[in-house]
């Protein structure tokens, strides 16, 4: 993987995103560390996703600006907008893999239509990823085998097979058991510190986010309640923060407060 040459990965500037009437993204400046992973945590529905989709361009902020990789989206034309993707490797958070597909050939996918590969070199890189997702034995199934975790980490395997500056992944150990989430938060550890990449992990495992975090992103409502070192917003005396991380339901008789 390539080395980001720029400090900051993705610059969100005084962003506000509503869809229709509603407001979902309200006034969010935050910018994203290049060279580390940065997990953004947050209740369901809290926008996390919309923040991705807002980071790499398939929407489009009402209000502000989003900056990734040094380019403001905004004033980057078409052509330039899809070859800033091929830096950009996604792991959404239904997988969204090609049905019609299997295993292999949706990992192999992007080596061969984004970076015209030759056949023995994507055998090479695509088998080791599959391997490292524990799923080698299943490469000749289509997705509709596979079991919701197993899509997920194929999903993973595919947004890492370009090897990108940045790497986004959407809740990519949420329904797999404590062991595999383990196994993907230590391959995304691995691939980190190899290669210096920047990573944007959303997840709902704190677990997770202790294990992988260099960075945390609180947003609960479209709003960005928190944003610093993992110890900074382990120690946030932010009341959603706090229920976030001990996993306590908010004025609840387990709260402190
Ligand atoms: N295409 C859309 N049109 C209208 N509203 C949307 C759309 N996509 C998302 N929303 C709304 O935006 C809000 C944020 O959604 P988002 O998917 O970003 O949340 P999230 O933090 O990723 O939640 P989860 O943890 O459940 O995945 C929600 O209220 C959702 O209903
Ligand atoms: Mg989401």
């Amino acid at each position: 993987m390539k080395k980001s040459h720029f400090p900051i990965a993705i610059d969100f500037r005084h962003v506000d995103l509503h869809f229709g009437k509603k407001q979902i993204l309200s006034d969010i400046n935050l910018q994203i560390p290049a060279g580390q992973t940065t997990v953004l945590l947050g209740p369901s529905g809290a926008g996390k996703s919309t923040l991705m989709h807002l980071a790499i361009g398939l929407l489009k902020p009402t209000k502000g600006e989003v900056v990734a990789l040094g380019y403001n989206l905004a004033e980057l034309p078409a052509a330039e907008l899809k070859g800033l993707r091929r830096r950009l490797g996604m792991a959404f958070q239904d997988g969204a893999l090609f049905g019609s597909m299997t295993v292999y050939e949706n990992v192999a996918f992007p080596l061969k239509k984004v970076l015209r590969k030759k056949n023995k070199e994507i055998k090479e890189q695509v088998d080791q990823l599959l391997d490292a997702i524990g799923l080698y034995e299943m490469r000749h199934q289509t997705p509709d085998k596979l079991s919701g975790g197993q899509r997920k980490r194929v999903g993973l395997a595919r947004a890492l097979a370009i090897e990108p500056e940045l790497g986004f992944f959407d809740e990519p150990t949420s329904g797999l058991d404590s062991i595999t989430s383990a196994s993907i938060d230590a391959l995304i550890q691995k691939l980190q510190s190899q290669y210096d990449v920047t990573f944007v992990v959303i997840t709902h495992d704190v677990q997770s986010a202790a294990a992988i975090a260099d960075h945390v992103a609180v947003l609960d409502h479209g709003v960005l309640l928190e944003f610093g070192s993992k110890s900074e917003v382990w120690n946030s005396t932010n009341e959603v923060v706090q229920a976030l991380i001990t996993r306590q339901p908010l004025g609840g008789s387990q709260s402190p407060h």
